[in-house]
C-alpha cells in the first residue's frame, strides 16, 4: 500500500512522518486548498523537539474525492439554463417574464402560511461568492450551507442529490462566470420545521456511463 511504503521510506531515512488522513468533506477541501495549518503547527512543534532531525510532513488526502475531471463550462451552461431549471426560481420575474440582464440575481419565490421563500442571488454579488467550489457544490446537491444551516423548500434538493460530481462541478463553473448583478432579494422565513438534512452525506456520485443503453418501452 502507498501509505505503508511512505512510512517505511520515512523510517529508513530516519525521519518522522506526520500523516494526516482526511476523509470528511471539510478536510478534503483543506487538502485541495492546501490549508494545512494544523500540519505546519505540528511540524513546528516537532522541529522544536527534534531540532536536528529532518521532519517529513506528508498530507495524505484519502477518502473519495469529487471526481470532476470531465466537468466543463459547456455542460454547466446546458444544465443550469436548461433541465436543472435554476433560473425558474433564482431569476427575477417582471410582467413580461424573466428580467433581462438579471440572470440568477434572486427573487421572492413563494409567500404562503408555511414559508416566505426567497431564492438568493447566485451571481458573484451574492453570498456564494465567499464560498469555495466544494462548499457551493454541497449546498446545491445536499442543501447544506458552509455554516451548517439547511436550505428550505422549494429548492429541490431531493432532485439535485442525484447530480454526478461532474455535472455538479460543471454547474459550479457556470455560476462562477456569471456577471455580478447587484440585487438583494432578502432572506427566507420558514414557519415549518426544516429537516436536519436531506439524507446521508454524499461523498461522490458517479456519472452515468456513456454509450449504448437499453430502453424499456411500455406499450
Ligand atoms: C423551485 C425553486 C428553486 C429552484 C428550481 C432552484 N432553487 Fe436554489 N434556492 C431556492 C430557494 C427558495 C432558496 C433559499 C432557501 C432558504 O432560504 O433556505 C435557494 C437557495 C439556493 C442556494 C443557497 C444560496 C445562499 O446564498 O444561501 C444555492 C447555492 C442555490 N439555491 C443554488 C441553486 C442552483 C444551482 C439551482 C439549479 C441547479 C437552484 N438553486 C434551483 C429555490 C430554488
Amino acid at each position: 500500500m502507498k501509505h505503508a511504503r511512505l512510512r517505511q521510506k520515512a523510517r529508513r531515512l530516519g525521519t518522522i512522518l506526520i500523516q494526516y488522513e482526511s476523509s470528511s468533506l471539510e478536510r478534503r477541501r483543506a487538502c485541495k486548498n492546501g490549508e494545512n495549518s494544523i500540519l505546519s503547527r505540528m511540524a513546528r512543534l516537532w522541529r522544536k523537539i527534534h531540532s536536528r532531525q529532518l521532519i517529513l510532513v506528508v498530507l495524505i488526502c484519502t477518502g473519495p474525492q469529487l471526481a470532476t475531471a470531465d466537468a466543463t463550462l459547456e455542460r454547466g451552461t446546458y444544465l443550469v439554463t436548461g433541465p436543472a431549471g435554476c433560473g425558474n426560481c433564482h431569476t427575477p420575474m417582471g410582467p413580461d417574464g424573466f428580467v433581462e440582464g438579471m440572470e440568477l440575481a434572486g427573487r421572492l419565490v413563494d409567500d404562503s402560511p408555511a414559508f416566505t421563500a426567497t431564492a438568493p442571488n447566485l451571481t458573484p454579488s451574492g453570498a456564494i461568492a465567499g464560498w469555495s467550489d466544494v462548499e457551493l457544490a454541497r449546498a446545491i446537491r445536499e442543501g447544506i450551507r458552509p455554516d451548517g444551516s439547511v436550505l428550505g423548500p422549494p429548492m429541490p434538493i431531493t432532485l439535485y442529490r442525484g447530480l454526478s460530481d461532474d455535472d455538479l462541478m460543471s454547474m459550479v463553473m457556470y455560476l462562477r462566470q456569471l456577471d455580478a448583478v447587484d440585487n438583494d432579494p432578502g432572506t427566507s422565513t420558514y414557519r415549518i420545521e426544516l429537516p436536519p438534512a436531506y439524507g446521508p452525506p454524499l461523498d461522490s456520485v458517479a456519472s452515468i456511463p456513456q454509450g449504448v443503453r437499453a430502453c424499456h418501452t411500455i406499450t
